[in-house]
């Protein structure tokens, strides 16, 4: 386990992730009833942006750092940035669910690196509604998937270190869809070059999940398999008006983050239908 994500926070491809799960978190709480989140891959909750791993990649500059600096963020910007500047010190996945709890929603995160998994659960430590544990992400979606509120919400943020990631989250998926068919799943992926994400997006077809929607952002063409020039989130069972909401976040993200380089751009699509 060589990824830290302290190297990558706040990189554009967090911001992507991170405007659309506010948005589907804010989906949750339209309805009273209270809802679970699980984080199979949820690393340690805060970020120094100014810290020594942030500045030797310099990745937040071209990501959240430009977002907080433009004079007028966009209107449909504008519930995620908000979460941003309150938390202060840059938010991870977890810090950002949290602030989005009511008092009967309930937070789970699963982070398999023992530092990490430490840090994280000092953060949370005297907090009733979050509970932190020490194991791998995807068995997780067997042993503690559906959760008691039979509603809510599984983020799956691996670090594709390797290629065979792709298919542990096309197994998570299955897995979890099957424990909890009503879940709503987002699963993040990046996109390097076209031919793994094919690969990728037909596996998941073949698994005969339904109601499956990708949300992409290009940087630029993915022509250069080292290079992260995009990156997409799967959900699954989205809520209502999530393919008429994401569209506008995606474009006000290209406006904000664009490198104006050939083939950048968004795309919202349907990859199974309901
Ligand atoms: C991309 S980062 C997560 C970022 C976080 N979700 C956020 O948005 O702030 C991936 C994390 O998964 C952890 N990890 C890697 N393999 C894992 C596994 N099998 N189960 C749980 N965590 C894992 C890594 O240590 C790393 O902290």
């Amino acid at each position: 386990m060589n990824y830290r994500h302290a190297y990558h926070a706040g990189n554009f491809a967090d911001c992507m992730k991170h405007a659309l799960l506010v948005w589907l978190l804010d989906a949750l709480a339209r309805k009273e009833k209270p809802f679970s989140v699980l984080d199979t891959h949820a690393g340690i909750g805060h970020y120094d942006l100014a810290g020594d791993e942030a500045r030797r990649t310099g990745e937040a500059n071209n990501g959240i750092v430009r977002l907080l600096a433009a004079a007028a963020a966009a209107p449909e910007l504008a519930p995620y940035l908000a979460i941003i500047r309150r938390l202060g010190l840059y938010p991870g996945s977890p810090s950002i669910i949290r602030a989005l709890l009511r008092p009967d929603d309930r937070l789970v995160c699963c982070e398999l690196h023992p530092e990490d998994c430490s840090t994280l659960r000092r953060r949370f430590a005297r907090d009733k509604q979050v509970s932190v544990h020490g194991r791998d992400g995807y068995e997780a979606l067997t042993a503690l998937l559906p959760p008691a509120e039979r509603r809510g919400l599984v983020l799956i943020d691996p670090p594709y270190e390797n290629p065979e990631e792709f298919d542990r989250v096309v197994n998570g998926i299955e897995t979890a869809q099957a424990r909890f068919p009503g879940g709503i799943l987002a699963a993040w992926y990046p996109i390097k070059h076209r031919a793994p994400v094919r690969a990728f997006h037909a596996a998941l077809r073949q698994t005969g999940v339904r109601d499956i929607v990708t949300a992409e952002f290009l940087r630029r063409a993915p022509l250069d398999p080292a290079r992260l020039n995009g990156c997409g989130l799967l959900v699954i069972n989205p809520p209502w008006r999530f393919e008429t909401d994401a569209p506008p976040i995606l474009g006000a993200l290209l406006a904000g983050l664009g490198t104006g380089e050939p083939g950048a751009g968004f795309a919202v699509e349907r990859l199974a239908d309901e």
